[in-house]
């Protein structure tokens, strides 16, 4: 895929999405050949799953990002690290749903976010997102973003949902591949499903933002996601009218390990509900197993 052929969904004045859209595309599409083909997976720790394709498809974005932004740095998944002292650095991931394209599971994507690092600014400082693309070669969905220009689907402007209460909405979260007994989602994961019309866990990060930006969710949190998880995904956000933060309201960083995505309108609710969570307040609580097997006992006898 072509850059010409990624611009009748790109506006036009969107020119480093443009470009970048033409490359995600690419790449989405080599992606989408191993799945439909098949392949070994490999285990990188955990449950954390890796295969060919993410590879492939790292390298065939690193080339094409070099020959069309040489002075850009590259800071992937898969071990990249090229220029990144760079004024601009690219957070691509290559495959973002691996586990899903492991079982034949057709939710996954790819995302390249790229920031802006002006002279001067600190190692550990954020710059600012200034483009997004997530691209799900499956759905042939293409989400574009540049800052200040909106958010685009397909060449249509998208905006986040205008769902009011947390009572009446669809929520997303993941869960991390390494460390899983350290980290307390499932807990979230049960409140938040009570409390709403649901919590979809499809499996990929940057869908999940892409689908927020574009009011499929009305908001998304995970802990524990790295830059290039979230970069592009953030920016469709912000751009589609949302908000990203920390779970407690406070900016959103690349290294958080925590993001918070929502449509706005639901940002206080959500983050009042965290902040009871981590106070250990106003909790609803379920049977366990054990509970609900001697209550059905006592039923049946
Ligand atoms: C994963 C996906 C998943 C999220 C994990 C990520 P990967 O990325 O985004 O939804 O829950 O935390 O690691 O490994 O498939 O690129
Ligand atoms: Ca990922
Ligand atoms: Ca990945």
């Amino acid at each position: 895929m072509s850059e010409a052929e990624a611009q009748p969904r790109v506006p036009k004045h969107l020119e480093i999405a443009a470009r970048a859209a033409g490359i995600a595309i690419e790449a989405g599409a080599l992606v989408r050949g191993y799945f439909e083909r098949g392949v070994a997976t490999e285990y990188k720790g955990d449950v954390d799953l890796v295969t060919e394709a993410d590879r492939a498809s790292e390298k065939l974005i690193t080339e094409r990002l070099s020959a069309a932004f040489p002075n850009h740095g590259i800071y992937g998944e898969e071990g990249v690290r090229q220029r990144i002292d760079s004024e601009y650095r690219w957070y691509v991931d290559p495959l973002d749903g691996t586990t899903n394209f492991a079982h034949g599971f057709p939710v996954f994507c790819v995302s390249l976010g790229l920031e802006h690092r002006p002279a001067g600014l600190a190692a550990d400082d954020d710059g600012e997102l200034i483009a997004g693309i997530v691209y799900d070669p499956t759905r042939d969905e293409l989400f574009v973003a540049e800052k200040g220009q909106g958010a685009w689907l397909n060449g249509r402007r998208v905006h986040v949902s205008g769902t009011r209460l947390l009572a009446e909405a669809l929520l997303a979260t993941g869960f991390p591949s390494r460390k899983r007994h350290a980290n307390p989602n499932i807990h979230f994961y049960q409140e938040f499903t009570l409390r709403s019309h649901g919590v979809r866990r499809a499996g990929s990060a940057a869908l999940d933002l892409a689908y927020t930006a574009c009011g499929r969710f009305d908001a998304f949190w995970e802990f524990n996601l790295n830059p290039w998880d979230t970069a592009a995904g953030a920016l469709l956000v912000r751009e589609a009218g949302g908000t990203i933060t920390r779970f407690d309201g406070q900016p959103f960083r690349l290294d958080s390990r925590e993001i918070l995505g929502t449509n706005g309108l639901l940002l206080d609710e959500l983050t009042a509900q965290f902040a009871d969570m981590f106070a250990g307040r106003d909790l609803r609580p379920i049977p366990t197993p054990a509970e609900f097997a001697a209550a059905r006992a006592r039923r049946s006898s």
